[in-house]
């Protein structure tokens, strides 16, 4: 009988002599396959963690042992009683703090914690949405003055008119029983068609309508999942997404357990490093992702080289337009795609042209200008569009099957959406595209030939650009908060430091005031660099130290908690 290590543990637990002599010669067996089992596992990890390390890098890996130790450190620090104490006090203050802005106090506010006996008419329900508006706001909506970054699209009242309309006829609608409503299936058919028209779809391009740009990547990683499942054997599903990639990705991989390498985007044109990416790809990979436009910075990554490496190793590849939505297909007919006259804000191919390209998400919900509530995931083909379903066959109420996570969906706001698609047509987008982008470009420029003490990150092509600092006396987030001062609201955003605006038909008359009143808050961040802005607060915190992140999270679950306080 072999003796190694191992046979020996295994003979401990055999205590009586003779009985390992009769089964000497099976135990020998077992023995061996014990060995192989052992040996097969210890390469199975052996080549997991080797894939790890060379989608990461040394350094990176290193860094990531470093914080997960560290971090274990903190929870084990913030356990002792005293440190419990100290920081039950801090996270009290600060939630206090967060419910103080959101919720409003007082003996005047009226709450409405049960139903009420008798129904109200519809005259006191819009006297109470009016009264709402103007106690929380101080007065009735500040969404419509061009002065947030996203957030609303266009608040053009003609539109309003339009999907007020279209919600009012198909108001009781749901997609989920065609049967009864074959108009809002046949709305929804349309709108999956046109948006593949504008990304050059094949003949076999097909897709569904979601609830947003989140579902829409939720649901394509489900497919990929399944498909690689199906296909490759794959089981423990990995995908390799640009650090600018949308936090959904992210998201969707916690709730579907795969595995997500974050790679770095160059820091100077913002794109996801292709070699990074191609030694992150392994056998258990089912996806890589790029973004045109990303939501940090409005660049895009080199989809083209994407679709290169996904055709060689028969990867998928999903392309996140939910931003660039109605954009960055506008680009090349309204002339804007080859950048301005110094060949700057130039637009590379990322639609269904490049053969590697599997899937696009494209929210019509933003620069479409439809109603909160859609965007359209589109596939290659039909045959992939397959994994996203969900059947249920033996169902005790029937036989269920539907596209997406929804069972019961509205109607209402495909008909809104399709409504709005038609209202607007190729000219309106056009002309849409043609005044965003170029408001963006103008607001890019001026913040690199006339603010000294900022620059431009990447090369933003379409509609959103972000600024960071290069003086070491400004700090961008801070400059975000004089800036909040003055009424705008830019999104804050990290690595480095940074503030975007994302621009919409409601900035665009108001663009020279944003320049002017960038130009100001500038000056303000210099001449009084407080250090103590909301935005410093927020984003600064989360690299402070390994406490950061810890409390961030905690504070962000207080914040949701805050926003269920009635
Ligand atoms: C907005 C956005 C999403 C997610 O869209 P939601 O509609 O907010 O769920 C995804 N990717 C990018 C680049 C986005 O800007
Ligand atoms: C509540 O409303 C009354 C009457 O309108 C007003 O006089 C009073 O100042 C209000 N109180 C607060 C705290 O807002």
């Amino acid at each position: 009988m072999a003796s190694t290590l191992h046979s020996k543990a295994l003979a401990l637990t055999i205590p009586v002599t003779y009985a390992k002599e009769l089964l000497g010669p099976v135990l020998g067996r077992l023995d061996v396959a014990k060995s192989a089992l052992f040996y097969y596992i210890l390469a199975i990890y052996a080549r997991k963690a080797y894939w790890h390390l060379r989608a990461r890098g040394v350094t990176a890996s290193v860094k990531e042992v470093y914080l997960v130790v560290s971090q274990f450190v903190v929870r084990l620090v913030l356990r002792l009683p005293s440190m419990q104490k100290k920081v039950t006090t801090e996270m009290g203050k600060a939630r206090l703090d967060i419910e103080n802005k959101l919720v409003p106090k007082g003996p005047n506010v009226t709450r409405h914690l049960a139903l009420p006996d008798d129904g109200k008419s519809l005259e006191w329900i819009l006297a109470e949405m009016e009264k709402m508006d103007v106690e929380l706001n101080g007065q009735s909506g500040i969404w419509n003055q061009g002065k947030l970054s996203g957030a609303v699209y266009h608040g053009g009242e003609d539109l309003q008119k339009i999907i007020t309309a279209a919600y009012d006829r198909y108001c009781v609608s749901n997609p989920l029983h065609p049967d009864v409503f074959p108009a809002v299936r046949k709305m929804e058919a349309e709108i999956v068609a046109m948006v593949l028209k504008l990304y050059n779809g094949p003949d076999t391009g097909c897709g569904v309508v979601t609830s947003g740009g989140t579902e829409s990547i939720i649901m394509a990683l489900k497919t990929y999942r399944d498909w690689a499942k199906k296909v490759k054997g794959i089981t423990e599903p990995e995908i390799i997404i640009p650090a600018s990639a949308h936090a959904a990705f992210d998201k969707g991989a916690a709730y579907f357990k795969i595995k997500v390498h974050v790679i770095p985007v160059d820091g100077y044109t913002r794109k996801v490093d292709l070699k990074r990416v191609k030694r992150a790809i392994n056998p258990n990979t089912i996806l890589l992702v790029g973004s045109c436009i990303n939501y940090p910075d409005g660049t895009q990554d080199d989809i083209a080289a994407l679709s290169e490496l996904a055709l060689k190793h028969n990867l998928g590849l999903h392309v996140d337009c939910c931003l660039g939505s109605f954009i960055v297909p506008f680009l090349e007919p309204a002339g804007l795609a080859n950048g301005d006259a110094n060949g700057k804000y130039k637009l590379t191919p990322f639609d269904f042209r490049l053969k590697g390209v599997t899937s696009i998400s494209c929210d019509t919900h933003k620069y479409g200008f439809a109603p909160k509530g859609t965007s359209v995931i589109m596939y290659r083909t039909p045959e992939l569009r397959r994994f996203q379903y969900y059947v249920y066959a033996e169902w005790v109420g029937g036989v269920y099957a539907s596209p997406s996570m929804s069972g019961s969906r509205p109607g209402a706001l495909i008909a809104g959406a399709w409504a709005v698609l038609q209202h607007v047509g190729t000219k309106g987008y056009l002309e849409s595209c043609r005044s965003i982008v170029l408001s963006t470009r103008q607001i890019a420029d001026a913040i690199t030939n006339t603010i000294p003490e900022l620059y431009v990150l990447g090369d933003p092509p379409a509609s959103v650009v972000a600024f960071a600092s290069k003086h070491p006396q400004v700090s961008a987030l801070e400059v975000g908060d004089a800036m909040s001062k003055r009424g705008w609201h830019l999104a804050g955003i990290s690595n480095p430091a940074a503030c975007h605006i994302a621009v919409t038909r409601l900035t665009v008359p108001v663009v020279d005031a944003f320049i002017a009143d960038l130009k100001d808050a500038v000056q303000e961040a210099k001449l009084a660099p407080s250090g103590t802005g909301s935005m410093v607060a927020v984003y600064g915190l989360g690299k402070s130290s390994a406490v950061g992140p810890e409390m961030v999270g905690e504070l962000a679950a207080s914040f949701i908690d805050t926003l269920y306080k009635a």
